[in-house]
């Protein structure tokens, strides 16, 4: 663990996380679960959230109380994996505008290609929560936050559920400004690109394409 990197190692998201890894699980358990381990990570990812003091009564007396200083929220879906995770953030923090980054890798040069870019307005003011289930190479991660920065973005987070060795490595070379939140840091990628001992394809779990 490090500045850059939280493992959320609550019971809850761990036990929530090997139900997901486990092959049995169905497509509509595994996406149920996603949705509220979501949930639970957001709630780690928003820990620096800004408050400021609002004046109240309370039946009891009056208080300078806490709470959000305002400051606006984009969550970025980067697609496909990552609108799986829409949902659970969505609940915590309804009024968020979501953005969505689509990628793919061109087999010839192997260099993540833009195919669609859609971005709320104003990403300089906004908190930006980019979300991909699995942070593999990190290759589509690292150009996901290029986008994301060339549109205005300065305060970004990542928030995954599963994390790689060198998917860590490769964001923190790339983008050493931005956190990332994770469930779990995997042993390693295998010759495939595949987090090993992984959950397998999160799309193909989540969306049942396989
Ligand atoms: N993407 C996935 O869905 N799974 C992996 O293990 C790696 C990348």
């Amino acid at each position: 663990m490090s500045e850059h990197l939280t493992v959320v190692d609550h019971p809850l998201v761990q036990h929530k996380l090997t139900l997901m890894r486990d092959k049995g699980t169905s497509t509509a358990g595994f996406r149920q679960l996603l949705r509220e381990i979501t949930l639970l990570l957001a709630y780690e990812v928003t820990r620096e959230m800004p408050l400021t003091t609002r004046h109240i009564e309370t039946p009891m007396e009056e208080m300078d109380a806490p709470i959000l200083s305002g400051k606006k929220l984009a969550l970025v879906s980067i697609l496909r994996a990552g609108n799986g995770m829409l949902d659970g953030v969505l609940e915590l923090i309804p009024s968020a505008r979501v953005g969505f980054v689509g990628l793919y890798r061109d087999e010839e040069t192997l260099e993540p290609v833009q195919y669609y870019f859609k971005a709320p307005e104003g990403l300089k003011d906004r908190l930006v929560i980019a979300v991909d289930p699995m942070l593999a190479t990190g290759n589509s991660s690292a150009a996901a936050i290029d986008l994301l920065k060339e549109a205005g973005a300065t305060d970004i987070r990542f928030l995954c559920l599963l994390a790689s060795p060198e998917g860590v490595a490769r964001m923190k070379e790339a983008h050493s400004d931005v956190k990332i939140v994770t469930a779990a840091l995997d042993r390693e990628l295998n010759s495939k690109g595949y987090i090993m001992p992984g959950l397998g394809d999160a799309g193909d779990r989540m969306f049942g394409t396989k």
